[in-house]
């Protein structure tokens, strides 16, 4: 193939520069497009890896979200945490996870040292769950609400199903199209589960946004499971009624505390062999808290099976916490009202939200205090009232 003049070494640059610069500019990628052929619109996210924008292909008029592969740091080539999501997202197809259309790249040139940049092509979903949350013009009905949940589990029961584990659920990945449909997103954290049986898993505990975090990882555990998502499930259920995220710890020992004083005291009376975990003995585990998780939520949370499907899902011990099956099959879902389409209370909400979009200042953590469990943010006089504190 015959390299055009922009792909030729530039007379400044020594031949061994050069070399080192095109180790990955120096393949013409054929089957992998130019992004130029989507005009970018806005920026829509900002990630730990890298920013999200809003685009349209140039010829279909197809809406997309690109996801900027960062690739600041890499000495070794393409990300090694890129191509796994890239893996994982290849083999996902469910109509609950959010669909990876392609890879494409800018044009390696002496602009970018020969550097190509290599974006994520995905289907453009107009909000995301915590943008939505953020706004107290979008009330969703019981039956709204059990329609997130059911499409949520749905699409953990089909990656669970297929042996991946998320490890990053929050608001903020959870997607949702103008038509109501919605998607599990942000695959960047996500693993498959190992099959070798013979041994205990050895993963990485320091996955899950700490909000976010189940009690096992929180002691150190490294051979876990589907369950840990269940758990970032069942803060996220919560969140539908209270706005925003429930437990806001700001260390790892801090939300260990929330955790006991909202789902009762780590003991091995509820979770037999907890004491075998690493940093049982090695954290201060509040002793002496009874389980209150329907009794703080009740406030929120008028629908008893809802309740009980949070208790459920909020279970300390991961081997007794609900399942996507058991969740799936759960009253909740199917008793009056039943789930209800998003589509319509949507339809109403012509401006796209995402986390990212809201004002800045919401967007902050702060360290809650416990009471605030029993009082729901007070109505604020500026024009920003109509955006909830991300503060429980
Ligand atoms: N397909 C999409 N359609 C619309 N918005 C999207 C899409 N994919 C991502 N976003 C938006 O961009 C944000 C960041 O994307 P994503 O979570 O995949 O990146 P990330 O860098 O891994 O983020 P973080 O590290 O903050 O979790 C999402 O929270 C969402 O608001
Ligand atoms: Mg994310």
């Amino acid at each position: 193939m015959a390299a055009d003049h922009d792909t030729q070494r530039p007379a400044s640059m020594s031949q061994s520069e050069y070399d080192k610069y095109t180790k990955i500019g120096d393949f013409d990628f054929p089957y992998c497009d130019e992004v130029s052929k989507y005009e970018r619109l806005t920026k829509i996210g900002q990630g730990t890896f890298g920013e999200v924008f809003k685009a349209r292909h140039r010829k279909t008029r197809l809406l997309v979200a690109l996801k900027k592969v960062l690739m600041e740091n890499e000495k070794e080539g393409f990300p090694i945490t890129a191509l796994r999501e890239i893996r994982i997202l290849q083999l996902l197809n469910h109509e609950n996870v959010v669909k990876l259309i392609e890879i494409c790249r800018t044009k390696a040139s002496t602009h970018n040292k020969f550097k190509s940049t290599f974006f994520l092509v995905f289907e453009f979903c107009e909000h995301d769950l915590a943008g939505l949350l953020s706004n107290a013009n979008v009330k969703f009905s019981l039956g709204e609400i059990k329609k997130v949940l059911q499409q949520l589990i749905n699409g953990l029961y089909f990656i669970h199903t297929n042996k991946i584990l998320h490890r990053d659920m929050k608001a903020a990945n959870i997607l949702i199209t103008k038509a109501g449909q919605l998607k599990l997103a942000d695959f960047g954290l996500a693993r498959a589960i190992s099959q070798k049986n013979s041994q205990p898993n050895r993963y990485t505990n320091r996955v899950v946004t700490l909000w976010y975090r189940p009690p096992e990882l929180l002691l150190g555990e490294r051979n876990y499971g589907p369950p840990v998502d269940m758990w970032g499930a069942g803060c996220i259920m919560a969140e539908m009624w209270t706005r925003s995220p429930i437990m806001q710890g700001s260390a790892d020992q801090h939300q260990l505390t929330l955790i006991s004083q909202l789902c009762g005291s780590i003991t091995p009376d509820v979770w037999p062999d907890v004491e075998k975990l690493e940093l049982y003995n090695k954290l201060e585990l509040t002793k002496g808290q009874k389980r209150k998780v329907k009794d703080r939520l009740k406030a929120y949370v008028k629908d008893p099976y809802a309740l009980d499907l949070l208790d459920k899902l909020l279970t300390l011990d991961p081997s007794k916490r609900a399942n996507a099956d058991d969740a799936l099959n759960h009253d909740f879902f199917w008793m009056d009202p039943m789930p209800a389409d998003l589509g319509k209370m949507l339809s109403m909400h012509t401006q796209s939200m995402f986390e990212y979009l809201t004002p800045p200042r919401r967007r902050v953590a702060q360290v809650p205090h416990p009471s605030h469990l029993q009082h729901r943010p007070q109505p604020m006089a500026t024009q920003e009232a109509q955006f909830h504190d991300r503060v429980f």
